[in-house]
């Protein structure tokens, strides 16, 4: 396993591999890595010739008041995980590389960006659109693997791709969860014990909304939330930022709930913030 710190020797790396033919599918990671991210990389080693996983902690996609510098980092675990998963390059470039200081060039996909955490995170998505455009450069793959965990992520990367014509093949993947059903997460390392036993209260809400829906017993949204807020209020120290039912691709607000639909949420518990979301088809 090659692992390379800088921009030109990750090009080069590339070329090489684009030189033979050799399809690369890649993985964007921002590190303490979990089950989640090892489903997709698993899925990249089965689909191609060479797999890459970048790890960089983004400054760009955190608000001034977010938790970048508490955001947990974990690399040695994490290079043992990714020799064990086969992976073939791990690019972890400094904040300086990708960022120089005249750096000026931002992507931003408002269509998919306005609803869900875009309003409670302005700049998020401007910054993860960013980044992801630059590594797609950077890596040109011909795979890219993202989890369907970010769901509104998803969007914005397909957009994009659509949009300024990247050439790269986006694959979303399935929200991989611990046994007790809530998605893995790298911000889950933060909760206390008792926070992380509370918060698969907001899997069994949005399970439980997807059965009401599925049964056509509440098929208002608004109605809808209310009674799921109720689910997640039981949560000590919650702070819910939303819970809503949207279209699966433009993201809008579903005043009545059609199928297919996508039932999202995000919330605090106490300082760590985690969203989830079940698709309903
Ligand atoms: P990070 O949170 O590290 O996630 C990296 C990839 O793993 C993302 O595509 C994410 O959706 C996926 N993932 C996370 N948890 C998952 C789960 N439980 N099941 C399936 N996939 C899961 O998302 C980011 O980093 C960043 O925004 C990034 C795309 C790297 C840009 O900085």
């Amino acid at each position: 396993m090659k692992i390379i710190h800088s921009v030109e020797e990750m090009k080069s790396s590339t070329h090489a591999t684009r030189r033979g033919r050799r399809s690369i599918g890649f993985v964007p990671t921002m590190g303490a890595l979990h089950e989640g991210h090892r489903a997709l990389i698993r899925r990249a080693r089965r689909e191609n010739d060479q797999v890459v996983v970048s790890i960089f902690v983004n400054p760009a996609q955190f608000g001034p008041r977010e938790d970048f510098t508490q955001y947990p980092r974990a690399l040695s675990k994490d290079l043992a995980l990714l020799k064990q998963e086969k992976c073939d390059v791990v690019f972890i470039p400094s904040a300086s590389q990708i960022y120089p200081p005249e750096f000026s060039t931002w992507v931003d996909v408002p269509a998919c960006s306005a609803s869900l955490c875009g309003k409670f995170r302005p700049g998020h998505f401007r910054g993860v659109a960013t980044v992801v455009a630059a590594l797609f450069q950077i890596v040109q793959p011909t795979r890219a693997y993202f989890g369907l965990k970010d769901y509104q992520q998803c969007r914005v990367i397909d957009r994009m791709v659509k949009d300024l014509q990247i050439p790269v093949r986006v694959v979303a993947c399935p929200t991989v969860r611990e046994p007790d059903g809530l998605a893995c997460s790298s911000r889950n390392r933060r909760l206390s014990k008792r926070d992380r036993e509370e918060a698969v209260k907001l899997y069994q809400a949005l399970y439980l909304g997807r059965e009401l829906i599925e049964q056509k017993i509440m098929l208002d949204s608004g109605r809808l939330e209310t009674r799921l807020k109720q689910v997640l209020s039981q949560i000590p120290h919650c702070r819910i930022d939303y819970i809503a039912v949207v279209d699966p691709v433009t993201l809008a607000p579903m005043r009545k709930i059609r199928r297919p639909a996508v039932l999202a949420a995000a919330l605090w518990i106490g300082k760590t913030r985690l969203i989830d979301n079940v698709v309903i088809s």
